[in-house]
């Protein structure tokens, strides 16, 4: 089966200010994406590539709701789904350190809880299983790249990742998808707080990149995070393009007011 032995680990912590006051009574993974909670898609990205255990970190507001709304993941097929608390706001990779105790040992698929994505990532998860050892990133053309942590390459190769760069190097956005082996745990360790207070998920890539380790692909279809009131938008009118809805009669609707 796909997957196999791997763990899917949805990040889905912070306290999501730069969405107040939407997050300031939830959490910002709680809020809609046309009809369903942002965290129900990250969770089935990873169902859909045949990953089976899958925990959450989570913490910031409502954290008690995401039991109530995902209980041991029975709406999505899976037997069990495993939760771990985030403390505060230490960033990403201090949210990943988090799921040291289940994943280690393990190789892991690691999905932002505020990333959409349209095609099935199973295709990159083998080919990451197939790779063994170290990490493995996918990229995606944006017209936006100061948002993102953007990919410097050269041939084949990621030779940096810059995160939100003023200037960026390339427009390939380093999506919110990181497949790693567990020896991220001893990378996470020796991070420092960035000049935002975080542990952040770019210095583990530079650092995986530096060991020759850091192989990426390009990730087909539409992909968008929704962590602003614009990419928040953006992603609830692809998702509900994909799910048929009448964005004909919405468009109409607003050139005739
Ligand atoms: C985070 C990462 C960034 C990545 C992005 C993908 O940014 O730091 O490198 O490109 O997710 O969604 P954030 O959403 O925390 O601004």
């Amino acid at each position: 089966m796909a997957a196999e032995g791997m763990i899917g680990i949805v990040l889905a912590g912070g306290l999501g200010s730069r969405m107040s006051p939407l997050t300031k009574v939830t959490n910002k993974h709680l809020l809609p994406v046309y009809d369903k909670p942002m965290i129900y898609y990250p969770i089935q990205t990873l169902v859909r590539a045949g990953v089976r255990d899958i925990l959450l970190v989570t913490g910031g507001n409502s954290a008690g709701d995401f039991l109530k709304l995902l209980g041991n993941g029975k709406a999505f097929g899976l037997e069990h789904l495993d939760y771990v608390y985030q403390e505060g706001e230490g960033g990403i990779a201090a949210a990943l350190s988090l799921a040291r105790y289940y994943a280690e040992g393990r190789q892991m698929a690691v999905v932002l809880g505020d990333n959409i994505i349209e095609d099935d990532i199973g295709p990159y998860v083998e080919a990451f299983q197939r790779q063994g050892r170290g990490a493995k990133i996918l990229l995606k053309e944006v017209e936006d790249p100061h948002r993102f942590g953007v990919a410097e390459l050269e041939g084949d190769r990621v030779v940096s990742i810059e995160e939100k760069p003023k200037e960026p190097k390339s427009s390939y956005a380093v999506t919110g998808v990181y497949l790693y082996d567990d020896h991220v745990f001893s990378i996470v360790d020796r991070l420092v707080p960035s000049g935002r207070g975080e542990l952040e998920i770019t210095d583990v890539n530079n650092d995986y990149i530096q060991r020759g380790e850091m192989t990426f692909d390009f990730l087909e279809g539409w992909w968008t995070d929704a962590g602003t009131f614009e990419s928040l938008l953006r992603a609830t009118l692809l998702v509900a393009r994909r799910e048929g809805a009448p964005l004909e009669r919405m468009h109409h609707l607003l050139a005739s007011q």
